[in-house]
């Protein structure tokens, strides 16, 4: 497998809880590079627009206005199967299925306050890097 990199994003409720450096730890624990790194507090339209492809859901609202509330730390994350890394690394949505040892089932609060976004695909992975960063800030 090939080297990859992936979108990551350390959520409100987590950053609001001083878990910036306890997920981080995790990501490098699990062999992901931590390329870049950086602390934001979105508004509610911009967390609109990451979150577009969940526009007709009926959590939509609740989830823009969730990702607005504190600050968030967007990275990437660099290594062997990053993307799908990473999504094993985090665990699943909910964090009552989520699988013991992984990020959400450690810390998440609910399905909606799951600490963690990732990347689930390389076109994915690619567009939502490129939202936040630019080539410039990406230090492999
Ligand atoms: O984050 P992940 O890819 O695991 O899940 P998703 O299905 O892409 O949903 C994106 C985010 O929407 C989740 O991480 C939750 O924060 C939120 N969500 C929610 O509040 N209620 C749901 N029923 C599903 C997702
Ligand atoms: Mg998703």
């Amino acid at each position: 497998m090939a080297i990859q990199r992936t979108f990551s994003i350390i959520k409100p409720d987590a950053t609001k809880r001083n878990l910036t450096g306890a997920i981080a730890a995790e990501f490098e624990a699990a062999g992901l590079r931590i390329i870049a790194s950086k602390r934001l507090h979105l508004t509610k339209a911009q967390a609109g627009v990451f979150y577009a492809v969940h526009a007709e859901r009926p959590f939509y609202d609740e989830l823009c206005t969730y990702m607005a509330s504190e600050p968030i730390v967007a990275q990437v994350l660099e290594g062997e199967d990053a993307i799908a890394k990473n999504r094993e690394v985090m665990g699943a949505t909910d964090p009552a299925e989520a699988a013991p040892g992984t990020i959400r089932a450690k810390y998440a609060l609910s399905k909606g306050e799951n600490s963690v976004h990732g990347s689930d695909a390389p076109e994915t992975a690619a567009e939502e890097i490129a939202y936040f960063f630019s080539g410039l800030e990406l230090v492999g």
